[in-house]
């Protein structure tokens, strides 16, 4: 790849995927890489333009807490310390850090307190700017070179500068978007300090995408499994520009899709694109294998393996291909730094096809790697994705199946399958899609009593569901009007079978999950 670059050392914050993407969206190609992973070797094989050093949970007046490599200060590249990084970047070049009793969470003003190029177009020095704090410790002696350029009540060193070795410090959050500016405090670190020309842009990613598939691939055969999501389908068109018709996909069908799903997928890539594509109906396999369970996590595990099977089958027929391609982002890839070291507690198994290419010897084509999200909605558009579906809500692998709590039949799938069609609708109707990170109905295994017309009836209760999210890591709920809620809920009732009760979900994640199974 072309473009210049960014390294972003890892101290284990929660936020360090925000300053990556915070820097991108300004058009600076930049890498997150954990901090024990960055020696000079790599430094030098990496040579990175800039470098910024996140924050973290530790204290670095812990006895073994981290330190960035020494040769990041010895490399002649401007460097940005944020939180952690500020306060390890003053120990390691000969300054002091002192745990504090006035700790600093949320919102705080900072006063500027000389003028900085890092604070171009913002707040003159003698005025403020609301940033986000996080700390405990502060710097308490700043290293040789080095001033101040910003203070806060209870950081006397909360922004410092030594701006003939383009070296930065900052006590605060400038990723977080309760730092007002500080999307334009980063752009002034990569554009003005480290002259980034900005030459990451969709285009760019797209022309140098295809010469490394055609580069990786040659003229073998690839195949592709998709799901109907963004991920996976703009993977496959962007492989598809690369090597046409070496990439067969596959969509398997497992009886547990959306509405109308399965025909859009079939027509978009088979007639749109011209797509080999391989349509697997498998609704009655997977009905069969799924009869009479209710373990949620039984019923991951079956529909994950049941898919993989599918899969290998299928692509066993086409005969040949020795490369599998997958839309993994960069989210999956990123190792994050993990202090407690201890292995984490599986809150649900994700379905996905991991493990195939081992079992089918195949190598993984994976264009999307160095993507996020909203990257990959912006390649969409790129590769002439239609708006609507660029914007797509997420869709769990396991599909309805992880919708439908308790036991799982064709019956209850249709009823689910209605309803959440509605009330996607309501939702396009009232312009409320792109403002939800994820919408859908539940269908409660439970029957409640009601009364249509003059009759008794006695169906099911509906559950709906809307987060708004970054991520999917947390969530919190839509607020949804009243009048929404209740003319959603009119017209569920009337126009769908088998309903005759809908609750709103109110729980964020954490405690709640975004998905019930
Ligand atoms: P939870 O329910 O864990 O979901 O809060 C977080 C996000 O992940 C999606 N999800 C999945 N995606 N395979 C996927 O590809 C899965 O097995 C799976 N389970 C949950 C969920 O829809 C939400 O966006």
């Amino acid at each position: 790849m072309q473009h210049e670059q960014l390294l972003i050392i890892d101290f284990g914050s929660q936020v360090t995927k925000l300053i990556a993407r915070r820097v991108r969206e300004s058009g600076v190609y930049s890498e997150i890489h954990p901090f024990n992973k960055v020696d000079e070797a790599f430094l030098m094989s990496f040579n990175p333009k800039a470098i910024i050093l996140s924050g973290g949970p530790d204290s670095v007046t812990g006895a073994k807490s981290p330190r960035a490599d020494g040769y990041v200060f010895e490399m002649g590249v401007p460097v940005l310390g944020i939180c952690y990084g500020q306060q390890t970047m003053c120990l390691q070049l000969g300054g002091g850090v002192e745990q504090s009793d006035d700790k600093e969470f949320g919102r705080a003003d900072l006063e500027i307190t000389a003028p900085s190029q890092l604070f171009a177009g913002m707040a003159a020095a003698g005025k403020t700017e609301r940033v986000w704090m996080s700390h405990g410790d502060r710097v308490s002696k700043i290293p040789k070179g080095f001033e101040v350029i910003g203070k806060s009540p209870n950081a006397p060193y909360a922004a410092i500068e030594d701006a003939v070795r383009q070296f930065y410090g900052v006590q605060f959050h400038p990723e977080v978007m309760h730092t007002v500016n500080g999307a334009v405090m980063l752009k002034n670190f990569t554009h003005n300090i480290a002259n980034f020309k900005g030459d990451w842009t969709m285009a760019a990613f797209k022309d140098e995408s295809i010469a490394a598939i055609r580069e990786q691939v040659g003229d073998g055969k690839v195949i592709c499994g998709l799901s109907g999501g963004v991920d996976s389908s703009v993977a496959a068109v962007l492989i598809h520009e690369a090597i046409r018709d070496q990439l067969t996909c596959v969509y398997v069908d497992t009886g547990m899709m959306r509405k109308g799903e399965s025909d859009q997928v079939v027509s978009l890539f088979r007639e749109h694109y011209n797509i080999s594509l391989i349509h697997v109906d498998a609704e009655d396999e997977f009905l069969n294998l799924l009869e009479g369970i209710t373990d949620p996590e039984r019923k991951r595990k079956i529909i994950g393996g049941t898919f993989i099977d599918i899969f290998e089958r299928e692509a066993k027929k086409i005969g040949g291909a020795k490369y599998l391609a997958q839309g993994t982002l960069y989210p999956d890839v990123i190792e994050s730094v993990s202090f407690d070291g201890g292995p984490s507690v599986t809150i649900k198994s994700h379905h996905n096809v991991g493990g195939l290419p081992e079992r089918m010897d195949m190598e993984l084509v994976e264009p999307l790697r160095e993507l996020f999200k909203d990257e990959v909605r912006a390649l969409g558009r790129e590769l002439g994705l239609h708006e609507d579906f660029v914007q797509r809500h997420p869709f769990p692998g396991p599909g309805l199946a992880i919708r439908c709590p308790g036991a799982i039949s064709k019956d209850r799938l249709d009823i689910l399958r209605d309803a959440d069609a509605v009330y996607l609708d309501q939702i396009k109707k009232h312009g409320l899609y792109n403002k939800i990170w994820q919408a859908f109905a539940v269908l409660l295994p439970v029957q409640t009593v009601g009364v249509m017309g003059d009759g008794r009836t006695y169906d099911y209760v509906l559950a709906l569901r809307a987060v708004t999210s970054t991520d999917g890591m947390t969530a919190d709920y839509y607020p949804y009007s009243h009048e929404f809620l209740s003319e959603t809920a009119t017209r569920i009732i009337n126009e769908c079978r088998g309903v005759n009760r809908v609750v709103y979900d109110v729980t964020s994640k954490p405690p709640g999950t975004i998905e019930w199974e």
